[in-house]
């Protein structure tokens, strides 16, 4: 059966004309896997999905992740303590644009997020298309970049959203070791897309200035507005994104406002550095 799919610009983000009924159902699961590539991020309206559902719907597309900063399957995306005490910090981070896992091999497939709590005014998610970024680049740009390596960090995204860490936290945000993954990620299906993000902490044999330098040139292009989509939430949402293939960031909002959502993880499937 074929889908309504309207794109909301011309290199991410389409809203997909799916019911609730449908999404549980599976039905369509290998043409949401297709869009979920070929678009970035996927929106559906007035779904309304309890957490079991959410789940139900997430395992149509594949396994889950779960672990100690989850409760049964959902991760809640808050600076709300009651909800996630270990969010205040470190959540911070997500302020800037970022992939999801940077820290391992295998970064999770993607994500899908359903509010329980909007803010009054920010909030919004971002999400930037890092193949689109990537195969608009001049080719003498692309060839430049083909070797390189950037070292990835949790802590350098974090470190720009908290002033005055403390050591107990430098520490916890340290006890992942740095990362080095190829700048450009070559994708199993030929694609090619920059891994890039705040996590990016240096560009392996660059001193620093050059390193900063192109870090930061790479960023402006990659979030140029023809590469972005900004999701304004409505209650019964249900958006899910490519984890391999955008970075995403939230809007600055009131902490204090309790904005919640609730998130399940796909599992990722391909490695980094399979096809480096
Ligand atoms: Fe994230």
């Amino acid at each position: 059966m074929s889908l309504k799919v309207t794109d909301m610009s011309p290199s991410i983000g389409s809203e997909v004309g799916l019911g609730r009924e449908a999404l549980l159902a599976g039905t369509h699961t290998a043409q949401i896997r297709e869009l979920l590539e070929k678009r970035g991020v996927l929106v559906f309206h007035d779904i309304n999905f309890s957490d079991e559902e959410m789940k139900d719907f997430a395992l149509t597309l594949g396994a889950i992740q779960d672990g100690s900063t989850y409760e049964n399957g959902i991760f809640k995306v808050t600076f709300d303590p009651e909800h996630n005490p270990q969010g205040l910090t470190y959540l911070r981070g997500t302020l800037e644009w970022h992939i999801d896992r940077t820290d391992i091999d295998v970064p999770p497939l993607g994500s899908m997020l359903t509010p329980r709590v909007l803010s009054p005014a920010g909030g919004q998610t971002e999400f930037a298309n890092t193949y689109a970024a990537y195969e608009d680049l001049p080719e003498d740009e692309k060839r430049q970049y083909e070797g390189l390596r950037v070292e990835h960090r949790s802590e350098a995204a974090i470190s720009k959203r908290v002033e005055n860490p403390t050591e107990e936290q430098l520490a916890a945000w340290r006890s992942n070791p740095p990362k080095l993954h190829p700048m450009v990620w070559h994708h199993q299906s030929g694609r090619k897309s920059l891994l890039l993000g705040a996590t990016a902490s240096r560009v392996d044999g660059l001193d620093e200035a050059e390193s900063d330098a192109l870090l930061e040139r790479l960023m402006d292009w990659s979030e140029r507005p023809e590469y972005v989509y900004q999701h304004n939430w409505r209650m019964g949402d249900l958006v899910i994104w490519d984890n391999t293939g955008t970075m995403h960031r939230v809007v600055p909002f009131d902490m204090e406002s309790g904005r919640r959502l609730h998130r399940v993880t796909l599992e990722g499937v391909e490695s980094i550095q399979a096809v480096a």
